[in-house]
């Protein structure tokens, strides 16, 4: 990862470390996976818990896996067991560095088979598959897709060999770099599609469900889905952000830096929202059509408007370029796990993590044709490992970092660190220690009185 100091030039360590971290947080995440579990959650109920849970959840954990990483200049294992110690506490602590790993990996295997998606709609797009298309074509075009499991198995393969190439030789930093035009490239792009979604699509009724409250949808499931959102978003509970935290100077302000991240993340997913809820209302579309909502729906964009082969390209190029600066950034822990534990080297501890992981992948993308029958507790294997990632292992690890960081690290130095005084220390305090680890709990007992 990229920390360039001061002496060149606009660069700072501080915007170094702001483009590695938005690099890993924005990515499918932002504009395909909010999108559907809106539309999967009800809409407003579940954008509002989420942003909620951003604010209050999100941003404290954000902060501590940063400032851990910084304190202890190590791994995410070896950071936990590091400032455990320094704090007087068990080493133990060290086991949620692992589980953080361990889910690191199971999301990469999903993550890829959807930036294969990714992949597949830029040539398709591009080629001008879908000038003139309804809602209706654009959805079969996607259904054909998905039922054709040589081509998922290939795009899939593509995107996980781009990430291992990445890791492996290390240039994770460079393409770090390249997101510095690439980001508002893809802010830009998605500028028109809100605003062609604005002015062709159902805009007010998109709005509405986007963000009128509707209290009474707001229940268990809705919420757990809006935590687990909020932390893979941001990259939480993976030990990721810790890793990135060790290359922290002490002069970065981890609040002013959380807070430019977090926007970032959350105005994306926003926008993505805005380009695709007024063109699902009036094509007709179902919201909680799941998984394929943005390949459905965008495409009738592109294949509409004037120069949409061009733009959807352009779209799908800039997608695939932010699902890439995430997936590398799961590879990379595990990478790092496997070369410190074993004998091998960066380059075949790449191979080795990485075809497992690809063969994982292979079992999820079956799941959309060959394999739809197999079920793991009521849901397909893709189902399946995003739930168990999103709705399990995050909120857990991260609940196990809040609660390390509110109840058992000295809250003097912690105050010192983050520059928090009067008021301000007083609302981090509370937000922390209380607010944060008990909703989390609340969430999980909720759902375990059913
Ligand atoms: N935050 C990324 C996204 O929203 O697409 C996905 C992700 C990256 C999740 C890294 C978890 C992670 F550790």
């Amino acid at each position: 990862m990229s920390t360039t100091k001061a002496s060149h030039g606009q660069w700072s360590s501080r915007f170094g470390f702001i483009l590695a971290a938005t690099g890993s947080a924005v990515g499918l995440g932002n504009i395909w996976k909010f999108p559907y579990m809106t539309g999967v959650s009800g809409g407003s109920a579940f954008v509002l818990t989420y942003l909620l849970c951003i604010a209050l959840i999100g941003v404290p954990i954000l902060v501590m896996e940063w400032l851990i990483g910084r304190r202890a200049q190590k791994n995410p294992i070896q950071a936990m067991e590091h400032v455990a110690l320094q704090e007087g506490r068990s080493r133990h602590w060290k086991w949620l560095g692992l589980v953080g790993i361990l889910g690191a990996f199971l999301i990469l295997s999903f993550y890829s088979v959807i930036g294969g998606w990714a992949l597949d709609y830029l040539f398709r797009t591009g080629s001008g598959t879908f000038q003139g298309m309804n809602g209706e074509q654009t959805g079969a075009v996607f259904n054909g897709f998905l039922g054709d499991a040589g081509s998922l198995l290939l795009w899939h393969t593509v995107f996980m060999g781009l990430t291992m190439a990445i890791v492996a030789m290390g240039v994770t930093g460079g393409l770090e770099r390249a997101s510095r035009i690439m980001m508002p490239g893809l802010v830009l792009v998605l500028l028109i599609l809100v605003g062609y979604g604005v002015t062709t699509g159902a805009a007010g009724r998109a709005a509405e469900f986007l963000f009128t409250p509707n209290w009474s949808a707001i229940n268990g499931q809705v919420v757990l889905a809006a935590l687990g959102h909020a932390f893979f978003t941001l990259s939480l509970g993976m030990g990721i952000m810790t890793a990135y935290g060790a290359y922290l100077g002490q002069n970065v302000n981890l609040l002013g830096t959380a807070r430019t991240v977090v926007l970032l993340d959350t105005t994306i997913a926003l926008m993505a929202g805005m380009a695709i809820f007024p063109l699902v209302f009036s094509h007709h579309l179902e919201p909680s059509a799941g998984p394929g909502l943005i390949f459905v729906t965008l495409p009738i964009a592109f294949g509409n408007m004037t120069g949409g082969t061009v733009l959807g390209a352009l779209f799908f190029i800039l997608l695939s370029f932010a699902a890439l600066t995430s997936s590398m950034s799961l590879l990379e822990p595990v990478v790092a796990l496997l070369e410190e534990k074993t004998p091998l080297g960066r380059k075949s501890a790449t191979l080795v993590a990485g075809s497992v992981i690809w063969l994982l992948g292979v079992a999820s993308l079956l799941s959309f044709n060959h394999w739809s029958d197999i079920q793991i507790m009521g849901n397909n294997i893709f189902d399946f490992l995003d739930k168990l990632t999103s709705k399990f292992m995050l909120p857990l690890t991260g609940l196990g970092i809040i609660i390390f960081a509110g109840w058992f690290m000295n809250q003097d130095s912690i105050r010192r660190e983050l520059g928090l005084e009067g008021p301000g220390y007083t609302v981090w305090r509370i937000v922390s220690r209380f607010v944060a680890p008990l909703a989390v709990i609340a969430v999980f007992i909720s759902l375990l009185l059913g």
